[in-house]
């Protein structure tokens, strides 16, 4: 069985549609894959309870408890490799992870933004889209490499900018095409990666 981590730090609702996926579409039979664990760096994120109610391992590494980004994302990367993962997935995983995390997972690491990159890479997505008068907006899966929000594109999702739009209310449309956009992006490249090393 090939493992798939998700790091989230908050409410979790990609991670959940994620694993909603992996049950209604039999990820296990299909893909020979399965939502091994859910980690995040904040003990609080309510995806945890979501992961748990689901029969999924959860863990808590909290960055606060570590003095540096290297030795944070060593720590994690201990209790994410304990899973054996074949893909790790961020999921609103909100640190800035460090060329040795992303070289330890090269090629199996995606993430996913909420902006059409290469436009608009780190935070408050929405608000920049809406101010740089944007007719249209999305979401992003995409490899992770060490630049932030940057790497090879695996998908995206395109909604429109509407005239009365804040950014909370674009925010709710992306997040929708998020939910559809992830899960299936996943499916994808399990379709293509694991069926060579199954
Ligand atoms: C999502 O909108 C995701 O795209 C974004 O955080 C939100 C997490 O929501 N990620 C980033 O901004 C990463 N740079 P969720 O916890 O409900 O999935």
């Amino acid at each position: 069985m090939k493992n798939i981590v998700i790091l989230i730090s908050g409410g979790g609702s990609n991670m959940a549609a994620i694993v909603r996926a992996a049950e209604h579409e039999r990820w296990a039979e299909r893909f020979g894959a399965r939502i091994a664990a859910v980690v995040s760096n904040k003990p609080d994120a309510g995806g945890l309870a979501i992961a748990g109610a689901h029969g999924i391992d959860t863990a808590v590494v909290p960055h606060k408890d570590f003095a540096t980004r290297e030795v944070f994302d060593e720590a994690l990367a201990r209790v994410v490799d304990a899973h054996s993962p074949a893909l790790v997935v961020l999921a609103g995983f909100m640190r800035i992870l460090t060329p040795g995390f992303v070289g330890r997972y090269a090629g199996r690491l995606v993430n996913i933004h909420p902006s059409l990159l290469p436009a608009f890479p780190g935070l408050h997505t929405h608000q920049r889209a809406i101010e740089a008068g944007c007719k249209v907006a999305g979401v992003t899966v995409h490899q992770v490499t060490t630049e932030l929000d940057h790497g090879p594109i695996l998908a995206q999702a395109v909604v429109p900018v509407l005239p009365d739009d804040t950014a909370a209310t674009l925010a709710g449309r992306v997040l929708a095409q998020e939910h559809l956009l992830y899960p299936r992006a996943i499916a994808g490249w399990l379709a293509d990666t694991l069926s060579h090393i199954r």
